[in-house]
């Protein structure tokens, strides 16, 4: 099919993408099913990131779709605010049974940035509520990825997300990033050093004091930042700080959450239970989009007071748990639970990691890491030219039918959680194809 006579490719402004060396040379998938996406030209291409690292369940998985037809044609869309519908308390009452204790209630939203604002806001609003409205401050971490609204971006620390916006919000400070590759490069799972780099939140709130900070924000794991696992013990010692000084700690498991790491959730895996947890991604397995923030008891708490008839909260989204959204999220906590899909990263954690590792001594390498079922191979950059090089690793593992994804010059994998070990060997063995010819 040659797309360019039957499409205009000018009119759409693609999001994050290369535009003009798209258009030029376009790549177009037309259908997927499972573990692989077909393209235009009739070839088949195994999706090692699972879409956006949001379809853990494989494409196509007839549960979902079919939920998601009956659903349009039974109630196509109710009014969000002062009405409901069934499925959005339904999916919400199984959302929070799944999660980690004490995250009770949750909020919907239609993407991973929307309910990185939602959290904020609550954050801070918390605060207010109880009487304290001097806790303003949020603080998030330097390679942070949080979405591209204004404050998602003002709590992430991702140079190019944050440099043309202007002075963002402002009470924001933030955590250096983990990322020691001169101490922790080629660890296999959750690296040894850098536990104290948590001790700098105690130096902010020095700086700021902890009377004006509302909340800190981190992904358990970094993801878009090019898979940054945190150091032993790391995230413990963020909850005991912030403990300490009466701030929430707010978990972005946009990535993380809904299987990723082997467990349900990052705070499972690591046995640290945050006061806000946010999720997207995964949650519909990415196939009409949809977030969720999960807030503790005491957070939602301190919302229901005053006159029973006045709106408590004043935020929310004309879509949030609407219908479609909603059915697709039960037929995708289903469609997890039946398979076990939850708790199969664990399984084949450790072959995986055995393949990604086996890429150690390929030319340009210079990290390998990995958790669950998600990893990174990290390239040097082409002397002033960050980011060819792991672009044209993109590029030429399409060409040889595999879908990766690259941030910088950093190579992430995220396979969708149905993943068989054939399948880890054909993502292995053509990475490394690719990275023997890489200039
Ligand atoms: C940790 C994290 N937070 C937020 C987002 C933003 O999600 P969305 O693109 O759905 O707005 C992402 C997306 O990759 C993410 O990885």
């Amino acid at each position: 099919m040659n797309i360019s006579a039957t499409n205009n490719l000018d009119a759409f402004w693609m999001p994050f993408t290369a535009n003009r060396q798209f258009k030029k040379n376009p790549r177009m998938f037309v259908s997927a099913d499972r573990m692989h996406y077909t393209t235009s030209d009739g070839r088949q291409v195994m999706d090692a990131t699972a879409g956006l690292w949001c379809v853990n369940a494989g494409h196509n998985r007839p549960k979902i779709v079919e939920a998601i037809r009956q659903q349009a044609g039974e109630l196509d869309y109710a009014p969000a605010f002062q009405m409901g519908h069934p499925k959005a308390f339904e999916l919400a009452s199984k959302l929070v049974a799944m999660s980690p204790t004490g995250l009770d209630h949750v909020m919907f939203t239609n993407s991973g940035s929307e309910s990185v604002e939602t959290a904020l806001k609550t954050a801070i609003a918390y605060h207010r509520a109880k009487g304290d409205g001097s806790r303003f401050r949020l603080i998030g971490r330097e390679r942070g990825y949080h979405g591209v609204n204004f404050g998602g971006i003002s709590v992430g620390g991702i140079v190019p997300n944050r440099k043309m916006f202007g002075t963002l919000l402002t009470g924001v400070d933030h955590l250096p990033h983990t990322h020691d590759l001169k101490r922790n490069a080629y660890t296999r799972g959750i690296p040894e050093h850098g536990a104290e780099l948590a001790d700098e939140l105690e130096r902010i709130i020095g700086l700021h004091d902890a009377s004006t900070i509302a909340a800190v924000i981190v992904e358990p794991v970094a993801g878009s930042t090019g898979v940054l696992v945190p150091p032993k013990g790391y995230l413990q010692k963020l909850r005991n700080i912030c403990d300490k000084h009466g701030i929430l700690l707010i978990f972005d498991e946009v990535i993380t959450g809904y299987g990723r790491l082997g467990a349900p959730f990052a705070a499972d895996y690591f046995g640290v239970v945050p006061d806000i947890m946010i999720t997207a991604k995964g949650l519909t397995n990415g196939v009409i989009p949809m977030g969720a923030v999960f807030v503790k008891n005491e957070i939602h708490d301190a919302f229901m007071t005053g006159p029973e008839h006045v709106i408590e909260f004043f935020h929310g989204y004309t879509y949030s748990g609407n219908p479609m959204a909603s059915a697709a999220g039960l037929a995708t906590i289903e469609t997890y639970q039946e398979e076990g899909l939850l708790t199969r990263g664990a399984e084949l954690a450790g072959y995986f990691e055995d393949g990604l590792h086996s890429l150690k001594g390929l030319p340009h390498v210079i990290d390998i890491r990995n958790i669950g079922l998600v990893g990174a191979v990290e390239l040097e950059p082409v002397a002033g030219e960050p980011t060819r090089r792991a672009f044209q690793a993109f590029l030429d593992a399409y060409d040889k039918g595999l879908l990766i994804r690259t941030t910088g010059d950093i190579i992430a994998l995220s396979p969708p959680l149905i993943v068989e070990k054939a399948d880890i060997d054909f993502i292995i063995d053509t990475l490394g194809g690719v990275l023997k010819t890489l200039d």
